[in-house]
């Protein structure tokens, strides 16, 4: 079959003001790591997100985002996390791997993402942090999540992988949580040329521990000293927090993909908004279609990340071959709940109470939704699912 709409890898085109600042950072840039842009997009996101400067550490992917974050828990034998298990496998391996106990915790079915109750209902005294995830670019109900939170004494880390941009009450999510965590991954909303990150800590104490996390324990030496070459140009010392060594790592990220950050972040409402518009459009237009239930919200709260639907009446992997084999359009299904992957069940996780998101997941349809879709390929993609549910309709 000729691919008319592809489920594509990329999701946005720069335009040539931004191929220009990538290539004046590649032409004229004093260092290709740890420079200036580094410092202006840390800067920059901050100020986006309305948070203090400081506060925000740019890093290679979302993925040694949340591996950070996982490390600054400190976690103690017999700590527990609840994970959505509707998500991308990122957002739980990483604290499993510093030693804490994942638990699953279900969505809700009508905006796919945690609730504080579904939160509360897998709380243990053992629960020491809660990642929550605002999965496809919506935010979760961020305020009763954070009074749980506070009441329980549990940190909260916000996977605003997908979400950026997005809010709830003018608060940008990621800037809820004790620590959050953004994907710059080709997929999303804002890519930084494929690969990029950013780590959120509000601790200031841990805030100030992470350059050192991020780049290979690497410090100033203390005091001034009189040769700048001796004993070796940089120092190199054990990360400590509460009494307790952290192993460095090197998550840094390049210039380059920091200076386009820097302009990326002047579109990033602007490309928000217009995937809105396009989601809405897509959405109003199969209003007479109660067999996929798309989750709509017309304001900031959703960033149309990715534009999700669930068959309510079955058929789901039948629409999905259709709409391939007699359309071209590909359509995917996305984020196997995470009890049900065999590295999740080798890890003894395979039990979870999370029937939304197994109901979710059964009947979801993922749509290509990139943010440079043509109206020929959006009008074709929407007479194509017209035809398909006619057709099931039919039987
Ligand atoms: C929800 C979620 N969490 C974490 C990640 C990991 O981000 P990255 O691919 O930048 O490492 C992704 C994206 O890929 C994601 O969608």
């Amino acid at each position: 079959m000729d691919i008319k709409v592809n489920f594509s890898g990329r999701a946005l085109k720069y335009t040539e003001a931004e191929i220009a600042v990538v290539v004046d950072a590649m032409r004229n840039g004093e260092t290709l790591t740890q420079g200036r842009h580094l410092q202006d997009f840390q800067k920059k996101f901050a100020a986006y997100q309305g948070l203090p400067e400081g506060c925000c550490f740019a890093v290679m992917n979302g993925v040694s985002a949340l591996e950070l974050s996982a490390q600054l828990c400190m976690f103690k034998p017999g700590d527990e996390v609840i994970v959505p298990s509707h998500t991308f496998t990122a957002s739980a391996y990483p604290y499993a791997k510093k030693g804490a106990k994942l638990a699953w915790a279900d969505i809700d079915l009508a905006t796919r993402v945690v609730t504080a109750d579904t939160i509360r209902a897998v709380l243990t005294p053992k629960t020491r942090a809660v990642v929550v995830v605002h999965l496809y670019g919506y935010v979760a109900d961020m305020p009763a999540i954070m009074e749980l939170a506070r009441s329980r004494g549990i940190l909260v880390i916000e996977d605003a992988a997908q979400s950026i941009g997005a809010d709830v009450g003018g608060v940008r999510s990621g800037s809820f949580g004790d620590m959050a965590i953004f994907s710059f991954h080709s997929h999303k909303n804002l890519t930084t040329l494929g690969e990029g990150g950013m780590l959120v800590v509000r601790d200031e104490k841990l805030a100030k521990l992470v350059p050192m996390l991020r780049h290979n324990g690497h410090c100033a030496y203390p005091g001034e000293r009189p040769d700048y070459w001796i004993p070796a140009m940089g120092n190199v010392d054990m990360p400590m927090l509460d009494g307790q060594m952290v192993w460095p790592n090197n998550y840094c990220i390049g210039e380059i993909e920091c200076a386009l950050g820097v302009v990326m972040l002047d579109r990033t409402d602007r490309i928000n908004a217009e995937k809105r518009v396009q989601a809405l459009r897509f959405i109003d237009a199969l209003a007479g279609y109660p067999e996929l239930e798309f989750h709509r919200v017309d304001t900031t709260r959703h960033n149309y990340h990715l534009l999700a639907a669930r068959m309510t009446s079955g058929g789901r992997d039948a629409f999905i071959r259709a709409m391939y084999a007699k359309h071209g359009v590909k359509c995917v299904v996305q984020y196997m709940p995470l009890n049900r992957y065999d590295l999740y069940v080798k890890l003894g996780l395979g039990q979870a109470h999370c029937a939304n998101a197994d109901a979710f997941y059964d009947n979801m349809v993922s749509f290509p939704f990139q943010h440079w879709l043509t109206e020929e390929e959006f009008d074709h993609m929407l007479a194509a699912t017209k035809a398909v549910l006619d057709e099931l309709r039919q039987g």
